[in-house]
């Protein structure tokens, strides 16, 4: 998964190859339409004001593939929350280049909001957001069952899978367990705001899905370096070890509760932490098009509840729960940490 994806040359993402949406390999939340950054926008000016409105308010992405979601982030708080824009420093996190000048093209009109790192390891203490959609699915997983391990070698010809005793330490998502812990020790105050697809305690084996031109395939050696490789995300090892390193759990839900709750606050404009005013702006229109996105993003049966949203906070006022998990149970419960 590492080489299939992220081999400097051939990888699927770092060659610049992958494709998303319509005339792509697969959906996203982003590639939905700009509804998604639009809701988000709103979910982040929320937190803004939760923290005190900060003068500097940072958030940072990482898996921004073009910079779409970063785009639509920062027009819809430039023409629904001056006071938040002006706050927002966007950093984007993205080690390769050919991504990077993407995205800097995407971003060309909002350059002086945008900065880039090519680690988090890069990035210095922030007070903010991290927010990232479909990253964790992306990062490689291990096939490790009981005491073996499933291993890639070369029949001379082709590539095949080898069962081995397992000898090497670490659990089957240990790049995800990094990155928690990575993006912990650079959240000075606020939240990590992370949305996939996956399962609470997962008791099944990791299985791997390869997605290419909207298909599934059978094996992850089946156009390599041209098909998507992706895990589910195993929510409660996440949220285990964000704990262990000074990250709280504080939301867990699924996206149609998400967004629901956050188009419930717009749509009352109220929120007990921005006025009226600032909040009651919505970005929901009776456009036919709005429409459409939106159906996508909620419907149960689309992308509702596919994905899931974890939160997770450092030095916040735990009283009440960012809007978008109001309707939320709780999150120790749902995924028994
Ligand atoms: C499935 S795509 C999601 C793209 C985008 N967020 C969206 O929703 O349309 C996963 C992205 O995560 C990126 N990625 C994976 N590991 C990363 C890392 N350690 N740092 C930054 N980006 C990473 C990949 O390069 C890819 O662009």
């Amino acid at each position: 998964m590492q080489q299939a994806l992220y081999h400097p040359e051939h990888g699927y993402y770092s060659s610049g190859r992958c494709a998303i949406g319509r005339h792509g390999d697969y959906f996203t939340n982003v590639s939905v339409g700009p509804l998604f950054g639009q809701l988000l926008a709103a979910q982040l000016a929320e937190i803004w004001g939760r923290l005190g409105n900060p003068d500097k308010f940072v958030v940072v992405e990482q898996g921004a593939h073009h910079g779409e979601f970063a785009r639509d982030v920062l027009e819809s708080a430039r023409k629904q929350w001056p006071n938040f824009f002006a706050a927002l420093r966007y950093r984007i996190v993205e080690p390769f280049s050919i991504l990077q000048d993407r995205q800097s093209q995407t971003l060309q009109s909002l350059a002086d909001k945008v900065e880039w790192y090519d680690s988090i390891e890069a990035l210095g203490p922030f007070i903010g957001v991290h927010f990232s959609n479909e990253l964790l699915d992306a990062m490689p997983v291990r096939l490790i069952a009981g005491g073996t391990e499933k291993l890639v070698d070369c029949d001379g010809k082709n590539f095949v899978f080898v069962e081995k005793p397992l000898r090497e330490s670490g659990k089957f998502n240990q790049a995800a367990l990094d990155w928690v812990e990575n993006v912990a020790a650079k959240l000075d105050r606020g939240y990590v705001v992370t949305v996939d697809y996956g399962r609470a305690q997962s008791r099944s084996q990791v299985t791997v899905q390869v997605r290419a031109r909207h298909r599934h395939l059978d094996s992850p050696f089946d156009w390599i370096g041209y098909a998507d490789i992706t895990a589910h995300v195993n929510w409660t090892s996440i949220a285990q070890c964000a704990e262990t390193h000074g990250l709280r759990l504080v939301g867990f839900t699924d996206q149609h509760h998400f967004l629901t709750g956050i188009i419930s606050e717009i749509g009352g404009g109220g929120s007990p932490k921005l006025s009226a005013d600032d909040w009651g702006k919505s970005p929901l229109s009776d456009s036919p098009k709005s429409k459409r996105e939106l159906q996508t993003l909620l419907h149960p049966e689309m992308l509702g509840r596919t994905f899931q949203v974890l939160a997770l906070a450092k030095k916040v006022d735990p009283a009440a729960p960012v809007v978008g998990f109001k309707f939320a149970r709780d999150p120790h419960q749902t995924l028994g940490v």
